[in-house]
């Protein structure tokens, strides 16, 4: 590892997410300055000794040039990319070309996530275990291969949708019906290609791991909670909640997840000329002992990375920087605590349709008063005179640590209890699949 001195870093977003990897990042002694593009309210009063933060709130997280602009004006030691949709559109690539470090794919790579049929033929390609599938671009196409699988059937718009590009049908009529609607523009360009495939039966959970091109090094284990509400139930979500680790993806597990998935991957990424860098995020279906790609993200998971980030104990920015300067394999070993943490996420009633803003929070002082627990705003505003209000759909992501999961989980609705808002909602069963194991 190079030695790094005192470092400014910009990092990109303003989410859950973001805030999680600036708490982590203001903890660690080698960072003198922190730039937020476009940041919130909450990350921008981090404080740690002698750390200086400016926020550049007029800039969007997916606006590419304006970002390049920043870094060009700032010149950070490294740029932190949370979300997707910069890394679909390049923002990598362009830091790279400037000499910019940055923590995050290029364009090509970040198709793992952008392009679901890129995806498809990719794993086909290179052996890696996913659902039997096929991309279609016309009605008759879709309706011919619906009537080879059995209910329920799965249609995935290509591109990138916000999460919401993926429909399950038990009825073979409304599958061909959802699916020319899809292929009509019902996600726009991102659904003008689809991918239709076999519904997969066993238990999801999803593995995160630091990339660099050429090595894999794997951080921990999550499972996310996608409805909206209890049981899960209700539409999906970009995650109401969340644990580390889970118990599913245990050592035996995560090195067959390694051998199977990630290696393939890397090299198989590396051969087609986009070598994958950042982390990678690799959603499974795990069945009878043997795990399935549902697919890659390729970037942390949000509410999955405040759960990673209270666990992990090294320093996260030689393990960043590690991965923009393809020098994972002199990282030192990551150390992690083998308690568990947990994530509830508060969110704004109506979620993940329309929400109203505005509406006043109190009590997230008193919520954080069990050393355990740690708030994660998502989508909210904090007045000059410290009132917070809500600004999003998600909205707080109340996070804390346990000796086990029984004891994260109470932690956090012990502190949930302590916040007083209104127009908010959260699921009551968050680990509901690691507390029955
Ligand atoms: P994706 O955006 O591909 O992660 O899909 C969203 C959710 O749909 C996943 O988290 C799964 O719960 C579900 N899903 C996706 N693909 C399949 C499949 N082939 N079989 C069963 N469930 C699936
Ligand atoms: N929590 C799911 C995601 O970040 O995609």
């Amino acid at each position: 590892m190079d030695k790094v001195n005192l470092m400014k870093i910009m990092l990109v977003g303003s989410g859950g997410r973001e805030h999680a990897l600036a708490w982590k990042m203001a903890q660690s002694p080698l960072l003198a300055e922190l730039v937020l593009a476009p940041g919130n309210d909450a990350m921008a009063k981090l404080s740690s000794n002698n750390l200086a933060i400016s926020r550049h709130q007029e800039i969007a997280a997916d606006d590419v040039m304006a970002l390049v602009e920043l870094a060009k004006s700032c010149q950070p030691d490294l740029v932190v990319i949370g979300p997707e949709n910069a890394l679909a559109d390049g923002l990598a690539d362009e830091l790279s070309e400037i000499g910019i470090n940055v923590f995050g794919p290029s364009s090509a790579a970040a198709r793992l996530e952008s392009s679901k049929a890129f995806t498809k033929s990719f794993c086909q390609k290179h052996n890696i275990p996913a659902a039997r599938s096929k991309t279609v671009t016309s009605e008759n196409e879709a309706n011919d291969y619906l009537e080879t699988l059995s209910p329920p059937y799965v249609l995935k718009a290509d591109g990138l949708a916000a999460g919401k590009g993926v429909v399950i049908i038990d009825d073979l009529a409304k599958a061909k019906a959802s699916a020319k609607q899809m292929l009509d523009g019902q996600f726009g360009e991102a659904s003008s290609k689809l991918v239709i495939e076999e519904f997969l039966t066993g238990e999801e959970a999803s593995l995160f791991v630091l990339c660099d091109g050429e090595t894999a090094i794997p951080m921990a284990g999550a499972q996310d909670h996608k409805r909206a509400f209890d049981g899960d139930t209700g539409p999906n979500t970009g995650g109401m909640g969340c644990y580390s680790p889970a118990p599913i993806l245990d050592d035996y597990m995560s090195a067959k997840v390694m051998q199977q998935i990630v290696q393939p991957t890397l090299a198989g990424m590396k051969k087609q000329g986009a070598p994958f860098s950042g982390v990678l995020y690799v959603g499974l279906m795990i069945d009878n002992n043997q795990p399935k790609l549902i697919e890659y993200n390729v970037r942390f998971g949000d509410p999955e990375c405040q759960v990673l980030m209270l666990r992990l104990q090294s320093d996260i920015i030689p393990a960043l920087l590690a991965c923009a300067k393809g020098k994972l394999a002199e990282l030192e070993p990551l150390s992690w605590n083998y308690r568990s943490a947990a994530c509830v996420v508060l969110a704004a009633n109506g979620y993940p349709g329309v929400v109203t803003k505005g509406s006043i929070i109190t009590g997230i002082e008193q919520a954080e008063k069990t050393p355990e627990v740690t708030v994660f705003h998502a989508g909210t505003r904090i007045s000059t005179g410290g009132e917070v209000s809500a600004n999003g759909g998600r909205v707080l992501n109340i996070t804390a640590n346990g000796d086990d999961l029984t004891q994260a989980v109470a932690n956090c609705y012990g502190a949930v209890e302590r916040i007083n808002w209104h127009e908010g909602f959260y699921r009551r069963d968050i680990g509901w699949r690691g507390l029955r194991e």
